[in-house]
């Protein structure tokens, strides 16, 4: 914080304040908002599992959860905005801030489809292992995937799960 001018928090907190009202003020169609589809059930954006209530707790003081990810980022990435909002104020215990770190790694980060691992595939698409080895079987065959279409294709693929992880994939 120190290095850091009034002018720039006041910059930094309407910017917050506008991504706030915008963020409220449209309902993008459902089709293109898997994160976040109705304001009515907005928590549904933030599956659950471990994290989950210390994010909530942690991460909505100063801008809403949502806001939080709206962007997928790497494990390293996420730790890096994690120390940043520390240094802002985000206030929680040692331990709420690895789980967070825990959560958003697992759920909002991107997925590498051309470049990850059978075993990096299960865990950041969470699928079993049978379906992330037929992923990788399948790009090894036919060469990289180009679209979601594509990768739908994919023998035993669930594509549900692939349409509502799509903002993920990075071809
Ligand atoms: C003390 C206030 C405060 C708290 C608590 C807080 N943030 Fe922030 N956050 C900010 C401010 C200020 C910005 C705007 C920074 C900017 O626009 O560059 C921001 C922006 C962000 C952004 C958008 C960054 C970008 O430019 O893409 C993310 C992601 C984010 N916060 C994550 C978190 C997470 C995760 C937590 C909980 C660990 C959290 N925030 C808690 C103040 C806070």
């Amino acid at each position: 914080m120190r290095d850091m001018t009034r002018a720039t928090i006041a910059l930094l907190m309407s910017r917050v304040a506008f991504a706030v009202v915008t963020a409220a003020s449209t309902s993008p169609p459902v089709s293109q908002a898997p994160l976040s589809a109705t304001a009515g059930v907005a928590q549904d954006s933030f599956p659950e599992t471990d994290g989950k209530t210390a994010l909530l707790r942690v991460c909505s003081h100063c801008h809403t959860a949502e806001t939080v990810i709206q962007t997928m980022r790497t494990r390293q990435e996420w730790s890096e905005v994690i120390d940043q909002m520390a240094r802002f104020g985000a206030e929680a215990s040692d331990q709420e801030f690895e789980q967070i770190l825990a959560y958003l790694a697992k759920h909002f980060s991107p997925i590498m489809i051309n470049k990850a691992t059978a075993k990096d595939l299960e865990a950041t698409l969470d699928v079993p292992a049978k379906v992330a080895e037929a992923i990788v079987a399948y790009r090894l065959e036919k060469g990289e995937f180009k679209t979601v279409d594509e990768l739908k294709r994919v023998p035993g693929l669930d594509s549900v799960k692939i349409e509502t992880q799509k903002a993920r994939v990075v071809f």
